[in-house]
């Protein structure tokens, strides 16, 4: 077992680089399977969730090379089997990309109900009704999803709820079906746009990506030979700024797109932060106390649900009492119990939750029970006076690449410990 022992308080100063964007990478890697061909894709995080979607890939027949830890040469000619392994597709949410590529590619795929954090419940009834309604025959039964197409068609798709995957998942169907797939109501997340510019890149019509009505004129197949990196991580990125305003510290980060940030930029200095946004690199410091203030996650260009909890840091530290309302998931909150073990005065319910701020937070053991939640605590442990002993890193590892070595070189006193 491994945990992450953290000592603060530290102010954390210094510049950061920003890696590819996790919910980028884990759509464009099935993505790879509607090509009949090679591409390389660079900007990868070095993340467990990458692992295991390269070893869903590879059990499918696809062969990956990695050129570098954030390069990887993947040859989709030779697809062997349309069973993917369910013990790896369980592990994680975003193996419900298998699905759409599978039917477009293969027309066919069996594969295990997606796993991932335990946010409540986590239905997929969107992605299943775009398959349909493309014309294939999706059934579940004891945790495994069998869907098969003789053809796909394209449609009109209109999302019931704004849904990230179900937007990537109808897309990927689409993309090599005959005729036209109209989305609407789709997800507008940079995620959204640069999987839809990677199959652009690699020969697909898709346009409209980034609004709320994405039209896929489908193409008789993609070409590959071309290289792709990924956009840089909005959410890691938020996170490093909210870790700098928590600990009242100044930190650049560099490689990340700032258009992407606005929703954070403008808490920030709604709560008394600063920010210097500089194109490709954004600054941003606190010399005082934030100000309370109240959020509601909302799909992009809304604050982002996956900076919620980091948020929440902040917020339990502010001068005076906030509200955070969480409308994406129901059990995002699970943080606030262990961010009261340290000494924050947080009182959640539902999707509510009410913020007495406090002056100090002070180390404990704690454990992290999503992968947002864990980034959370690695920054209330930095600034929390003492030792936090921060448990449950499997979590931080599906999307964080090596946290601890990114806060440390921002002043963090942070050691990951074998035990
Ligand atoms: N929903 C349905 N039916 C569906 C799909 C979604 O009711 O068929 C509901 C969900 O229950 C939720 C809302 O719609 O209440 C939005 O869910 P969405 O489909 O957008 O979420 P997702 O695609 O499963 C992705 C990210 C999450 C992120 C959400 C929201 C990936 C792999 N995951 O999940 O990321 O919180 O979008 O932005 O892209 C994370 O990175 O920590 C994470 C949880």
């Amino acid at each position: 077992m491994e945990k992450l022992v953290v000592t603060g308080p530290t102010s954390l100063k210094g510049d950061v680089l920003i890696g590819g964007a996790k919910n980028a990478a884990v759509a464009i890697l099935p993505a790879t399977l509607l090509i009949d061909g090679e591409c390389t894709i660079e900007n990868l995080p070095n993340i467990s969730d990458i692992k295991i979607s390269c070893e869903i890939l590879e059990k499918l027949g696809a062969k990956i090379t990695w050129i570098d830890k954030n390069t990887i040469k993947i040859d989709t000619r030779h697809i062997t089997t349309t069973k993917a392994p369910l013990d790896l597709t369980s592990k994680f949410r975003a193996s419900y990309y298998i699905i759409g590529a599978m039917l477009s590619r293969m027309g066919e795929i069996e594969v295990g109900m997606p796993g991932g954090c335990k946010l409540g419940a986590r239905p997929i009834d969107q992605h299943i009704k775009g398959f349909e309604l493309l014309g294939a025959e999706v059934t579940v039964e004891k945790g495994t999803i069998y869907a098969k197409s003789k053809e796909l068609v394209g449609c009109p798709v209109y999302m019931d709820i704004v849904s990230v995957g179900a937007t990537i998942n109808v897309m990927l169907s689409a993309v090599l079906a005959k005729g036209t797939t109209i989305i609407d109501n789709a997800a507008k997340e940079p995620h959204i746009v640069d999987v839809a510019n990677f199959l652009n890149t690699m020969g697909a019509d898709i346009r409209g990506a980034g609004t709320d009505v994405i039209k896929i004129n489908g193409v008789e197949k993609l070409h590959g030979n071309a290289t792709y990196s990924v956009v840089p991580d909005q959410i890691e990125a938020g996170t490093f700024m909210l870790a700098a305003v928590a600990t009242q510290g100044n930190v650049t980060l560099k490689n990340c797109i700032t258009k992407h940030l606005e929703s954070i930029t403008a808490k920030i200095i709604e709560i008394g932060g600063n920010v210097e946004d500089n194109g490709d690199s954004i600054r941003v410091w606190c010399d005082k106390r934030p100000r309370k203030a109240n959020i509601k996650t909302l799909p992009y260009p809304g604050f982002p649900t996956d900076l919620q909890p980091q948020m929440g840091i902040v917020l339990s530290l502010a001068d005076g009492t906030s509200i955070i309302n969480e409308s994406i998931w129901e059990s995002r909150f699970q943080y606030t119990e262990e961010l009261n073990k340290m000494g924050a005065k947080i009182t959640a319910q539902g999707k509510t939750a009410v913020f007495e701020g406090v002056e100090n937070l002070y180390g404990a053991p704690v454990y992290s029970s999503d992968l947002r939640a864990g980034a959370a605590l690695v920054i209330a442990g930095t600034v929390a006076h003492g030792t936090t002993e921060i448990f449950n890193l499997e979590h931080i590892d599906r999307g964080y690449e090596n946290i601890e070595e990114k806060f440390r070189k921002i002043g963090a006193n942070i050691q990951r410990i074998k035990e």
